[in-house]
């Protein structure tokens, strides 16, 4: 038999090869590898575990939590709260920060998650995923909201889970992405796909259609030409899929390239877009580039984007180059 690669010895071996992943830094990683584990295991229980169905709550964005929303975050702050890794986490199902109770030690990193992405899938057995964000703590064990609000560019790690068919974990710390099944008999998490590569061409596209209305004319233009198919002006037929999961959509464009939008629209100016841009855009954006695709705000590229608030939201553009580079030149003044 072949040797198998663990989650464990690649990042073992990045540090030897590359000394990009201190062992901290590997900790930190593992113990969020494990929590999605744990979650992926709840996940699967479904109607048998009680892990469908609503919370009864809302969260600071206004949304209505489900049992999962709930659970996911509990497990990923009990996972990693005791590490000694981290100074500080924050989630999109909590308004503040969670700064390391005193009574653990305290690390340099923080750690930003949306603990459970595609909840409306949840109840549905549509695939879901958890998204995490790991930045350096500039604050030492002292982080306030503030420390958390640096560029994408400053991640040290990215990467998402996804709960579907496989359960797989994919993730970057800067050189490049991997993607890790999970082996369930074994539980350990084995790498199956080594840098995956974004083809910088495509033809199929992901946005929520049903906003059509509410478009602002880039993405109106953009989105028109491709449904022209091949008698419009990109000559060319373009498929559609939307999975109403970030982390399924982003995950099907790492494994046969793709473009993802979900853009802001005219029904409220300031809205700037769905998604959240510390959890969800940021570590998306950070690993598609790192598999040589682009992601844009329609302007900006994300990675540069200068936060000011922990739960701001932000349009996002990305997957295949050619085509985020094609629809952020429509935006252009
Ligand atoms: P979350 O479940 O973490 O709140 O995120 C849902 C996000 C994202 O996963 C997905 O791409 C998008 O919301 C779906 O939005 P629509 O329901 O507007 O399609
Ligand atoms: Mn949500
Ligand atoms: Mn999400
Ligand atoms: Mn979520």
């Amino acid at each position: 038999m072949s040797r198998r690669t663990t989650l464990t010895q690649y990042l073992i071996e990045q540090q030897r090869e590359h000394n990009n992943i201190p062992g901290d830094l590997r900790l930190l990683i593992e113990v969020v590898a494990r929590a999605c584990k744990a979650i992926a295991h709840h996940v699967s229980k479904g109607a048998l575990g009680d892990v469908l169905g609503t919370a009864g709550s809302e969260n600071i964005q206004g949304e209505v939590q489900k049992k999962l929303d709930v659970l996911s975050n509990e497990i990923l702050l009990e996972a990693n709260e005791w590490g000694g890794n981290l100074a500080a986490m924050a989630s999109e199902e909590l308004e503040e920060i969670h700064p390391i109770p005193n009574r653990y030690p305290k690390g340099e990193y923080l750690l930003l998650f949306d603990p459970l992405d595609g909840s409306s899938n949840i109840d549905v057995n549509v695939s879901i995923g958890t998204i995490f964000s790991v930045l350096r703590c500039p604050d030492g064990e002292h982080p306030t909201e503030q420390s958390f609000l640096q560029e994408g560019t400053k991640q040290v790690a990215a990467g998402y889970a996804v709960y579907g068919p496989q359960t797989v974990l994919v993730l970057t710390t800067g050189n490049g992405v991997q993607s890790f099944t999970l082996d369930r008999e074994l539980g350990s998490w084995v790498l199956t796909t080594r840098n995956m590569t974004i083809p910088a061409d495509t033809h199929e596209y992901a946005i929520n259609a049903s906003n059509a209305r509410h478009w602002y004319p880039p993405v109106t233009r953009y989105v028109g030409e491709l449904l022209a198919g091949k008698d419009g002006p990109r000559g060319a037929d373009f498929n559609m899929r939307w999975t109403a999961s970030m982390v399924a959509d982003v995950n099907r464009i790492l494994v046969r390239g793709g473009i993802f939008m979900y853009p802001a629209d005219k029904r409220d100016p300031s809205r700037p877009g769905r998604l959240r841009l510390l959890y969800e855009a940021n570590p998306m954006s950070f690993i598609v580039e790192q598999a040589g695709g682009a992601a844009t705000t329609g302007t900006t590229r994300i990675l540069d984007v200068k936060p000011q608030h922990l739960h701001e939201r932000v349009a996002v553009f990305l997957g295949s180059k050619n085509e985020v580079e094609r629809v952020t030149g429509y935006h252009a003044p």
